[in-house]
């Protein structure tokens, strides 16, 4: 198309829009508007009426559709009314509507959305329309809305009342119902999003909760046990720990090499931590931090996963003048309660760029624990671990445990599938011989930017 026929599109398709409105408009004009079946409803005209307006972070809309079809229910004979008249609306609060400033808005569908409520599950929440209810005997009008991708107003509701009081003993009693009926507790969540936006406007993706077992998992004897213990076991035993007086919070650190298993470890802690709500954070999402804490307390038992802290320990946010977002992570550890039971879990590569941090500002990490590479016996363990199944004998992996001296589990994991590779290549199953081969390969000069890829420090 060249400039001019588009222009003339463009010309035509906004006519054509301009004429379906105003037509839309009209149409309008004869039925009844949404002022009047707010005022019928609260019986007082609805311009009178104040309003007071709720944000709800976008990752809490779905609580919010939930508290408020529970509030619904509870009151009797509530009804969902739509609002005609397109995307206008976005624009527009209960008030506009009830002045009627900018046309008359008429009834129209209720606009519904599938929200995700976990990783396999939806509910169909209503995404614009106005509920008329009764709370404590007394009406009101809530318009529930979720944020337009178009701009306009946040998610959240307007509520409608004549009396103040009750009002807002409508609005605590919909926090309340949000918090115990969240779809978020007991979930494995990541944040997603960019920190440019809002930070509270984080997305929230539900994760399926991995099943690491603790054979999976091998570090120096004793290791895992008192990681575990911290994580979970100060979980298991909150209620007599509270009740004697000592903080349940706790940060745990967990530094060491590339690839030796932090991320396995926590992965195995989440698996075992069945009832917590788990948040991830990584990367550009460690941003949420404070939003993650937040939410941690309000779902706890939860754990607070913020991972490769390092990568972000200079960064500065992306507002001028912000403190290095590291400073900010040890600043939502301590800002939250001491009887909350939360656990952060950091992880990191570069214990020396956290450690200073750390050390000015005691008590956020009450333990750190090595994650070294594996010793001679871990590393047989790993061949074993990584061989289950395949028709190799121990001797063979004792050998290539030997002789592999500062490399890591990925390391372990690679050779295993080389070997398999390479009998798969000859044509029969693996065998010792073939484990041999792969070792030789992998221990070769030529593949030193390949054990140094797998994390390997000779
Ligand atoms: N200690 C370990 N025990 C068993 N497998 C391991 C271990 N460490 C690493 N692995 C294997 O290597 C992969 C990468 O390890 P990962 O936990 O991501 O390392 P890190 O987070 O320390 O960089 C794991 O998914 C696992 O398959
Ligand atoms: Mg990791």
């Amino acid at each position: 198309m060249d400039p001019q026929t588009r222009e003339l599109a463009r010309s035509v398709r906004t006519f054509l829009e301009e004429v379906v409105h105003s037509a839309r408009v009209d149409a309008d004009e004869g039925g009844p508007q949404i002022g009047d079946v707010v005022s019928e409803h609260l019986g007082l005209a609805a311009q009178q009426v104040p309003v007071v307006r709720e944000e709800v972070p976008e990752h809490q809309f779905v609580d919010l559709d939930i508290a408020l079809t529970l509030l619904g229910e509870r009151g009797g004979d509530e009804r969902v009314v739509g609002i005609g008249g397109g995307d206008q609306r976005v624009h527009q609060g209960f008030s506009d509507f009830f002045a009627g400033h900018y046309g008359r808005f008429g009834l129209g569908a209720v606009d519904r959305v599938n929200l995700p409520t976990g990783p396999d599950s939806t509910r169909r929440a209503i995404s614009f329309g106005v509920r008329l209810l009764r709370f404590g005997g007394q009406p009101l009008a809530v318009l529930q809305r979720k944020s337009h991708p178009h701009g306009g107003y946040p998610s959240g509701m307007e509520v409608a009342g004549t009396a103040e009081g009750v009002v807002a003993d409508f609005i605590a009693e919909v926090r309340r119902l949000m918090v115990q009926h969240s779809v978020l507790r007991g979930q494995v969540l990541s944040f997603s999003g960019s920190p440019f936006e809002h930070h509270s406007n984080a997305g929230i993706t539900f994760l399926h909760r991995p099943g690491v077992g603790a054979d999976d998992v091998i570090l120096p004897a004793g290791a895992l046990d008192r990681i575990a213990r911290h994580v979970v076991g100060v979980g298991e035993h909150a209620e007599r720990l509270g009740r004697s007086g000592q903080h349940l919070k706790r940060g745990v650190l967990l530094y060491g090499p590339p690839g030796t298993g932090k991320t396995l470890t926590v992965r195995h802690l989440v698996s075992r931590a069945r009832d917590s709500t788990v948040v991830l954070l990584a990367g550009q999402s460690l941003a949420f931090v404070s939003t993650a804490a937040h939410l941690a307390r309000a779902m706890q038992p939860a754990i607070v996963v913020l991972e490769d802290c390092d990568l972000v320990a200079e960064d500065r946010g992306v507002h001028p003048g912000e403190r290095p977002l590291l400073f900010q992570l040890l600043d939502a550890m301590d800002g939250l309660e001491g009887d909350a039971d939360v656990a952060f879990l950091l992880t990191t590569n570069r214990v020396d760029l956290l450690e200073r941090a750390l050390a000015q500002r005691p008590g956020r990490v009450d333990l750190a624990v090595e994650v070294p590479l594996p010793d001679t016996e871990a590393r047989y363990a790993l061949f074993q671990l990584y061989a289950r199944g395949l028709p190799v004998t121990d001797e063979v992996l004792r050998l290539a445990a030997e002789r592999t001296e500062g490399v890591t589990a990925s390391f372990a994991k690679e050779l295993l599938r080389r070997a398999v590779l390479v009998g798969a290549e000859a044509g029969h199953e693996v065998t010792d011989a073939d484990v041999r081969t792969a070792l030789d390969e992998l221990l070769s000069d030529a593949e030193q930017l390949t054990r140094s890829l797998l994390g390997s420090s000779s």
